[in-house]
């Protein structure tokens, strides 16, 4: 049987996502808003797209959740973007408002799904849909660290003048400003980046980074980031779909894992048909585990101001 993905939110994060889900034929793909015709739209010019593309994803637009039943992922994008000059942290109240209404309607028709979150501030977000739809945690993760990962590997591999494929990189932390670039756990073929660049200059690929979403920002003025957004998505997707057993770093709820209790934070995980199906636990220095309570402080403070 096809596997089934909806989308909440048809923006650029929804859509392009939809789009490389559609494209790479994974799933079928359900696109809902509730804004009228614009996923009816956009899921129509995407499904007359596949003749194209010689892929057999069916892919729909709806304003009515009973489409979304029995999807095995339901990916919510759903929420403002930032502005330039707004943190991810400005968006709290709006987006956690909207996450409310979503959750309750994806639970109602998709109970046993894998709910994927993107919607900022993410980590707070991810901890409002795990506490509301009652989900085992396992079931509950948010796309943070696979984006941030990405650009300090864009970084990288441009800095070193190779493949992006040579390079695997590893971000920690919440998806904010305090999150936690791993340099020590970041390789070059297999060789430390440490080794290779200066630590002068490393600190400034890592400062990058933690910028990475706000450069983006300042271009389009009018929105954030989404190719690369939506790309980091449609890898943890595929990896769940195909229950690959892939090592990413992603947002997940930990009970005591990095000295951490009772918060969403990005660590690596291992990601499969049953979604989190291990957190993987590596030593930090105590540098490295400072910057990590310092992130999950940060985190804390934004799920305490909604409650969650
Ligand atoms: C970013 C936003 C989407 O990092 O959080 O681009």
């Amino acid at each position: 049987m096809r596997k089934k993905v909806s989308i909440v939110g048809s923006g650029n994060v929804g859509a392009t996502a939809a789009h490389w889900i559609a494209s790479k034929e994974l799933a079928d793909v359900v696109l809902i808003d509730i804004i009228e015709g614009v996923p009816q739209g956009k899921g129509l010019d995407l499904l007359e797209a596949m003749p194209i593309e010689k892929r057999d994803s069916f892919v729909m637009g709806t304003n009515d959740y009973k489409d979304t039943a029995n999807s095995d992922i339901v990916v919510v994008t759903a929420g403002i973007p930032r502005k330039p000059g707004m943190s991810r942290d400005d968006l709290l109240n709006t987006n956690y408002n909207i996450m409310k209404a979503v959750v309750g309607e994806v639970v109602k028709y998709s109970p046993n799904c894998i709910l994927i979150i993107v919607s900022n501030p993410l980590d707070a977000m991810a901890q409002t849909a795990y506490k509301l739809s009652g989900f085992p945690r396992e079931r509950v993760i948010g796309m943070a660290g696979v984006l941030d990962s990405a650009r300090f590997r864009t970084f990288i591999a441009d800095e070193l003048k190779v493949s992006v494929e040579n390079v695997t990189a590893f971000v920690l932390g919440g998806h904010g400003d305090t999150m936690v670039p791993l340099a020590r756990y970041s390789t070059v073929a297999g060789i430390p980046i440490t080794e290779l660049i200066a630590p002068e200059r490393l600190a400034q690929l890592v400062q990058r980074t933690r910028d990475g979403g706000a450069e983006i920002v300042k271009y389009l003025k009018t929105g954030s980031a989404y190719y690369a957004p939506s790309a980091a998505t449609t890898e943890m997707v595929e990896a769940i779909l195909k229950d690959k057993k892939k090592i990413l770093p992603c947002t997940v709820y930990l009970q005591g894992e990095y000295g951490v209790n009772g918060l969403f934070i990005g660590v690596p995980v291992k990601l499969g048909a049953k979604g989190i199906e291990q957190i993987i636990q590596i030593k930090l220095t105590a540098e490295e585990q400072a910057a990590v309570n310092k992130s999950a402080a940060a985190v804390k403070e934004l799920v305490g101001v909604i409650g969650v």
